[in-house]
């Protein structure tokens, strides 16, 4: 748990006629990652390669892959998605049943298993990750997009992950024009779960987080509200500046290590690090309490277990829709590609710390203690 190191790996192969491979051009952390790193998310082994967030150039095709040819820049969605079975049919492309060949270890723990995702556990696939000079794309014509000419690399980095994320929890969360969203978090989610919002319509957007520098960004970049959790009754804040309603849309961006000075917070610390409970569902409580009647709350935070004190009766009485999921980027990434080369989705401000990838384990620190103004570190093989 929590070592992290740059070590020589053998280079990835064609495995199958779909594959491609792709040199890696810049590759971010992601807060997903942190929850790797912190062993809340089980199921990694010493070796991993981690990154699931990456734009690079293709190097080498399989003889089936029809869409990319060798040079083509490339980013490619996190989640793998095979594009034949029925969930990616369906467009439910983060939930493949062909993209995770370890569906054993999560049909454990939940009963049913989700796709792969590059970099992220022996449950979500065991695939090698991009914090690398070349990774394998399985069913390449599926999971890489040609960049359009004249997005930079940096901006067209967050089209992997971060940007479909937060336009999966603005669209599924079900954002209309003229809503108000209030969204928790005011990392690289939630300030594109604000942008998606407000291109779709909202009036007003509401950005939740502590750190001021990233409030800042949410204010000059996204064009959105904030209001710091540490200043401010957020709740009853919410409530006043919406005529007493409170927001329509409700969407929670930051996952299982929330945090809070608050005696729920230190109830949920305690118990998950005793292991009584795997997740701190902090903000997912706050957001189900802040929700206006029959509004919804779409959760993008990743949890991976079982928690108590969950609001039941709140979400019960207030008629309220709740929802999950991992990004299913496939719907969305030609579209956010296409809003990045008409400027309208600009996401370059979240890579504050670009390096190389050897310097990979300082960014990481930075990353996981938000120092500097750390939003994303990302790094250059
Ligand atoms: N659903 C998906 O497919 C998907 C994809 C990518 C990331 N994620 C998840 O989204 C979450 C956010 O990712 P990120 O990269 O933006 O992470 P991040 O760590 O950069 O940002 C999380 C932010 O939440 C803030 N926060 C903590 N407690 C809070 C609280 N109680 N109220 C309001 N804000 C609070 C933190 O200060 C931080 O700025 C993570 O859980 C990550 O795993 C999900
Ligand atoms: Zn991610
Ligand atoms: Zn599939």
């Amino acid at each position: 748990m929590n070592e992290l190191a740059v070590e020589q790996v053998e280079d990835p192969t064609i495995l199958n006629a779909h594959d491609a491979i792709v040199r890696v051009r810049l590759t971010t952390t992601c807060g997903s990652d942190l929850h790797l790193l912190g062993g809340y998310v089980p199921t990694m082994r010493a070796g991993d390669v981690l990154g699931h967030e990456f734009i690079g150039e293709i190097v080498e095709t399989g003889s089936e892959v029809k869409n990319h040819r060798v040079g083509d820049r490339v980013v490619v969605c996190s989640f793998i998605s095979c594009g034949k079975c029925w969930y990616c049919k369906n467009e439910l492309y983060s939930l493949c049943d062909n993209s995770n060949p370890n569906a054993g270890i999560p049909e454990m723990l939940w009963g049913q298993a989700p796709g792969g995702c590059y970099g992220y556990s022996h449950a979500l696939g065991g695939w090698a990750g991009s914090h690398a000079e070349y990774i394998r794309v399985p069913y390449a014509d599926q999971g890489a997009f040609t960049v359009p000419d004249g997005v930079s690399d940096e901006r067209a980095l967050f089209a992997s992950d971060a940007a479909p994320t937060g336009w999966m929890g603005a669209d599924l969360g079900g954002v209309r024009p003229g809503d108000t969203v209030a969204v928790w978090g005011a990392g690289g989610v939630g300030q594109m779960a604000a942008r998606a919002a407000i291109l779709l319509g909202a009036e007003r957007v509401i950005v939740i987080d502590r750190f001021q520098e990233r409030l800042g960004q949410v204010e000059q970049v996204i064009g959105a509200e904030t209001m710091n959790y540490e200043t401010s009754e957020v709740l009853a804040e919410l409530r006043e500046t919406t005529g007493g309603r409170g927001p329509d849309v409700c969407i929670e961006a930051v996952g299982m290590e929330a945090h809070r000075d608050r005696p729920d917070f230190a109830y949920d610390q305690l118990k998950q690090q005793l292991r009584l409970q795997t997740d701190r569902p902090t903000a997912v409580r706050e957001a189900i309490f802040a929700a206006r009647k029959g509004g919804s709350v779409f959760v993008l935070g990743v949890f991976g277990g079982f928690v108590d004190k969950f609001p039941l009766g709140p979400l019960m009485n207030k008629g309220l829709t709740l929802r999950f999921a991992q990004q299913h980027g496939h719907r969305y990434i030609p579209m956010l590609l296409e809003r990045m080369a008409r400027d309208e989705l600009a996401t370059e401000h979240l890579a504050t710390h670009v390096m190389p990838l050897d310097e990979a384990p300082a960014g990481y620190g930075m990353f996981k203690e938000k120092t500097d103004g750390c939003v994303r570190a990302v790094f250059r093989p």
